[in-house]
């Protein structure tokens, strides 16, 4: 390998001619190679497993003392790295809630990897923070949540659910026993508090519920419907049985979207019967947020505005790349609960000056500029394109269950989708979940389909999350033909078709 030498000015960005060429040269060596590996005609992954990738590993991890030319770099990763990552754009990979990104996004990306702002002070970020605070408030708008609300980008649905129940321990331990878990740490009361969430909730409430040392066990789980919404004469009982038991309930999570199903919980009768008790509502909305911006369906989420905080991900059904998400807070104030100081960073006297420091308001320091993705994609293509998109992908959902309930071997869980997520399953007498975990797994060992498998009331079920509208009913026909094809293959011979 020919050694490269490099001036320092080809390394960085700056104003110099050498580092625009760089710039340049790096960035139009990647756009051509992912539009080569675009070109290809294939199906969403190349069906490799762990074990058989080692080698397309170890020819990635080559280091040359002097580095090495881009061209030879990108070598490798149209070899080694592109074909064997899944493509999430491609209109058979239907499995998580995991989404094709939007183009304005992905320009968007380039603009804030590229800048490298922090937002975390307003001396690493600039108009970036401004940006960021101009377009939480657009959201809180769009939630009608009020002139108090405020809000912060994060990583994700996982961080928002933290921030969520993290706020409302803490506001809980203040009202009752006037004591700051932020400077004394749990009361020796906490191993009485307790969560209700509906037991189709999203893990994550248990994970913040350990981590925020009040333990998994702290969380207490409502049955739900048969639409898979939280039931909500079982909340009342569940409420007053941790009375009598003298626990003390402080928050119910709402879903507003749940990860299998999509389905939506009543917030409006959570609040009803949670607010006489001053438990904190939190509204996981990671799925379903999107739905504020829909036309037709907006009306699913009636209720929303009363939860005292809310969960957002942008990278599920706003389209947007990888990681982008934020919580929304009914009442700023509570913020209090997380705030830090720091010389370096964010001095009070800065705060008492008017000068927006963002830390303040999020548990973490350095954090990305995601919300200029948003911005680009809601000017690109409006509310309106975003409506259409959401809507038509709720109305394509409808019609793959119908598709699937007309074929005789095949059983709809959830025929009327309440978002776009299908779950059914391969019907058999003696082996159904053998062979739906041998449905999904040869899909993906073929390359021919990335489709989602997971377990209800004990069977083993497979699941459309069908977030991307380029995805048309011939790509799901042909998906249950492949299907019905590999579960009868599997009961005739006993053995997986390819
Ligand atoms: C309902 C719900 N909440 C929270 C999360 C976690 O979100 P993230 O993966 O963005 O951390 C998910 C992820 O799928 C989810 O479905």
């Amino acid at each position: 390998m020919p050694s490269t030498k490099r001036s320092v000015d080809s390394l960085f960005i700056n104003s110099s001619q050498q580092g625009t060429e760089a710039f340049q040269t790096a960035l139009h060596t990647s756009i051509d190679s992912l539009l080569e590996e675009w070109k290809k005609e294939k199906g969403p992954y190349s069906g490799i497993l762990p074990g058989k990738l080692a080698a397309s590993v170890k020819s990635l991890f080559q280091f040359h003392p002097s580095g090495e030319a881009i061209d030879s770099v990108f070598r490798d990763v149209k070899e080694h790295l592109l074909p064997n990552l899944v493509d999430v754009s491609h209109p058979k990979c239907l499995a998580h809630l995991h989404c094709p990104p939007l183009i304005p996004a992905l320009a968007a990306e380039v603009v804030v990897s590229s800048f490298n702002q922090s937002m975390d002070s307003f001396d690493q970020s600039g108009i970036a923070s401004l940006v960021e605070e101009r377009m939480l408030k657009w959201l809180c708008e769009k939630f009608t949540y009020g002139e108090r609300a405020d809000g912060t980008f994060t990583s994700g649905g996982t961080q928002s659910n933290y921030m969520g129940l993290l706020l409302a321990r803490d506001s809980f331990c203040e009202n009752t026993w006037q004591w700051s878990v932020q400077k004394k740490g749990l009361p020796s009361e906490a191993h009485r508090m307790r969560i209700l969430c509906s037991k189709h909730a999203h893990f994550t409430v248990k994970k913040s519920a350990s981590q925020l040392g009040l333990g998994e066990d702290a969380v207490v789980l409502v049955e739900t419907d048969e639409y898979h919404r939280m039931d909500m004469s079982d909340l009342k009982q569940k409420l007053s049985d941790l009375k009598a038991d003298e626990l003390l309930p402080f928050a119910v999570v709402a879903t507003c979207g749940t990860t299998d199903f999509g389905s939506i919980d009543p917030v409006s009768d959570i609040y009803d019967i949670a607010k006489p008790y001053g438990l904190w509502i939190h509204a996981d909305a990671a799925y379903g947020g999107a739905l504020v911006l829909s036309e037709a369906y907006r009306g699913k989420l009636s209720g929303i505005e009363l939860a005292d905080s809310i969960t957002i991900d942008f990278h599920k059904q706003f389209y947007q790349p990888i990681s982008c998400g934020a919580f929304l807070l009914k009442d700023q104030r509570h913020f209090g609960l997380i705030d830090y100081h720091a010389d370096y960073l964010n001095p009070l006297e800065d705060e008492l000056e008017g000068i927006l420091h963002l830390v303040n308001k999020s548990v973490q320091t350095t954090r990305r500029f995601d919300a200029l993705k948003l911005l680009l994609s809601l000017r690109l293509i409006g509310e309106e394109g975003f409506s259409k998109i959401i809507d038509h992908t709720i109305r394509f959902a409808k019609d793959v269950a119908a598709l699937i309930e007309q074929n005789d071997h095949l059983e709809v869980i959830n025929p009327e989708p309440e978002i776009n997520a299908v779950v059914f399953r391969f019907m058999d007498e003696k082996n159904a979940n053998e062979i739906n975990k041998t449905i999904h797994r040869t899909l993906f060992q073929t390359g021919t389909a990335v489709i989602a498998k997971t377990v209800v009331n004990g069977s083993t079920c497979l699941k459309f999350t069908l977030l991307n509208p380029r995805t048309t009913i011939t790509h799901i026909e042909e998906i249950l033909s492949d299907i019905v094809d590999i579960g009868i293959a599997h009961i005739q011979s006993g053995r997986v078709l390819r």
